[in-house]
């Protein structure tokens, strides 16, 4: 979603911004823009709908020279993607400037109550209504944190702003609320941005706004305080992450790197989390709530998108080996069905980022009804995994690409983990079994590795269906979850409409839309569904579907019912999940790429789904 940047040192602000931008590019984005000082007192303004390169080709780096300076990448939610509507707005004065990530939800009120003072607007956006908002106040007060503060005293709904003073230029102001922000701490230079790969190549040293907080950056560093003026201490932490992580490193798509990079991702996940000699699983993160996980009467696991798939992985495997019930809701809705939640259930929540708005709202409302709760989060230091009871990081490092690859892999892996302690410890699983489970576990990592070295090979497959129109992706038990995913991936970054469902369900619907151009790709490996796959690719075969399947390397049976067949190695453990998806991965990479598609920014799209 939207993305912000900002400078204040010795330096030419622009290069850096620009560049930041670039960074803040995965998130998603339709327009773009920046703000500069350079000592005149004047806010020089540079946005326009498109892409950073667009407006760095077009913008007068002689005119925008200037050692103070803000940026933004603007996902729009009110008002169309226009040059207009994009940030950063001014006030009526042009004195006051802001980029915001977020909703301002009160703004319908703000504004009619501005114009009634006079003020007219020149967008369709709730951010020129706060930028107003802080002129209104600036007006009576002449002080431009003072402004901002009390503006934000009267806003209602999600923020992180960074904004500039024409009068005030020796400062940029920061406030949030529900939308990240950091400062990045430098020598005589201070950043700030809404994620951490804005500021990396300059500052390791950053610290995190918390919902309710400003403060005041100047080059020498920042002043930090709550909305109702608290004065608050903040230790500066390092980040624990490398520039060579949110770089592509050669490969053509940071998605098809972090395809590729599943085997190391995946071994970060269980790396020390597990005893390979007795199998034993230890999460460091979940002791405090260990007893509660045992004790409870039901989980409850939410998330969204990809990671609502990962939920349904770890619905089948907790089930299945840890006889505990578990519900999988989406948490777009979960808050709003006014849902049942006992003390004595435990609430997980799955989020890539940590932020994404719906999952922050289902395990608010977890924790309003006194649920325990659990976050399996990626990024270290998220909302989510600063809010929850307890947590396991995925650490599969930072993941650019839009459309999630291996954080799913990672929160299955995540999920899978958890599954082996508990089947232990309520004496379901025999260390015996355990033992084997880990001696399967390290040998993933070269099965991973040896489904990468095949992606000549599905990428053949690809080409032949990137005219598609349409895709069924079908799988039975816990590899249905891996049919909705791999149905996801394709939609988002080819357009191809695609669905999944599960296998035996086609019969009540879907069996419809089949005929000759339909392609119809099953999960089919050598498990206990494997006969009732089979029978039901004889029924797509019968109305002459084109059948993709995901199949056994050993499986030779298969090539008498496929048109194509994606090989994956033989995994009789709990992990085979994760093998299964990853060709599914490629093949809506390799579909994408043939149709031109910008697969690392699809249309639309969003890294950080910020909003509801
Ligand atoms: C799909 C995708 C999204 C996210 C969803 C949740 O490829 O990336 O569906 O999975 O927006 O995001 P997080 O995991 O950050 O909460």
């Amino acid at each position: 979603m939207c993305g912000i940047i900002g400078y204040i040192g010795k330096k030419n602000s622009l290069p850096i911004i620009i560049e930041g931008l670039k960074r803040l590019e995965y998130r998603g984005y339709d327009s773009a823009g920046v703000c500069v000082i350079n000592g005149d007192k004047i806010i020089r303004q540079y946005k326009r709908a498109g892409k950073v390169n667009d407006m760095e080709k077009n913008i007068n780096v002689d005119v925008f020279n200037g050692n103070i300076g803000i940026g933004h990448t603007r996902w729009a939610t009110h008002g169309e993607p226009t040059d207009i509507n994009a940030h950063p707005h001014f006030d009526m004065d042009n004195k006051i400037v802001i980029v915001h990530n977020g909703i301002i939800e009160n703004y319908k009120v703000i504004k009619d109550k501005l114009a009634e003072d006079g003020y007219v607007f020149r967008t369709d956006t709730d951010t020129e209504i706060l930028a107003d908002l802080i002129n209104y106040h600036y007006r009576r007060t002449k002080d431009f944190s003072l402004a901002v503060r009390l503006a934000l005293i009267d806003v209602e709904g999600t923020y992180g702003i960074a904004c500039l003073c024409a009068d005030e230029p020796d400062k940029i102001i920061v406030a949030r609320n529900g939308s990240p922000l950091l400062i990045g701490v430098g020598n005589e230079e201070t950043y700030i941005a809404s994620d951490a790969a804005a500021v990396i190549n300059h500052t390791k040293n950053v610290v995190y706004l918390e919902d309710g907080e400003m403060a005041v950056i100047t080059e020498k560093g920042f002043h930090l305080k709550t909305i109702e003026d608290k004065e608050i201490f903040r230790n500066v932490e390092v980040l624990d992450f490398f520039m060579g992580e949110i770089e592509k490193g050669g490969y053509e798509h940071f998605m098809l790197k972090e395809i590729c990079e599943q085997a190391d991702s995946i071994q970060n996940t269980y790396r020390g989390r597990i005893n390979f000699e007795t199998g034993i699983v230890k999460l460091g993160g979940l002791e405090s709530v260990f007893d509660k996980m045992l004790n409870a009467k039901r989980f409850i696991i939410t998330a969204c998108g990809t990671a609502w798939h990962a939920a349904l992985v770890g619905e089948y495997l907790i089930e299945q080996f840890c006889r505990i019930p578990v519900e999988v809701e989406y948490a777009s809705e979960f808050r709003y069905r006014t849902p049942i939640i006992h003390k004595d259930d435990v609430v997980i929540l799955i989020s890539q980022s940590g932020e994404t708005a719906d999952t922050l709202a289902a395990l608010r409302e977890a924790k309003k009804h006194g649920a325990t709760t659990i976050g399996i989060v990626n990024v270290i230091g998220s909302t989510i995994a600063r809010e929850v009871e307890a947590g396991t990081y995925i650490h599969a490092g930072p993941e650019i690409g839009v459309a999630s690859t291996k954080a799913f892999t990672s929160q299955v892996m995540s999920l899978s983990l958890i599954t082996l302690m508990l089947a232990y410890e309520k004496s379901i699983m025999k260390q015996s079994t355990l033992v084997n489970v880990a001696k399967s576990l390290k040998l993933l990592p070269e099965k991973i590795n040896k489904i990468v070295e095949r992606k000549n090979e599905y990428k053949e497959i690809a080409l032949k269906f990137k005219d598609a129109r349409n895709f069924l992706y079908l799988g039975r038990g816990v590899n249905f979850p891996i049919a909705l995913e791999g149905a996801l991936k394709l939609k988002e970054i080819s357009y191809i409409h695609a669905e999944g469902y599960p296998a035996a369900e086609m019969k009540h619907g879907p069996i419809a839309l089949i005929d000759e151009n339909m392609p119809v790709v099953f999960i089919a490996p050598k498990d206990k569904a494997y006969d009732k796959i089979i029978s039901n690719i004889e029924e797509v075969r019968a109305r002459k579907g084109k059948i993709i399947t995901i199949a056994n390397e050993d499986d030779t049976n298969i090539n008498n019912y496929s048109d194509y067949v994606l090989r994956v190695p033989n995994e009789t453990s709990l992990f085979a999940p994760i093998l299964n998806v990853i060709p599914l991965q490629f093949l809506s990479y390799y579909i994408a790429v043939a149709r031109n598609c910008d697969v690392d920014q699809p249309r639309n799209l969003a890294k950080s789904v910020t909003v509801e």
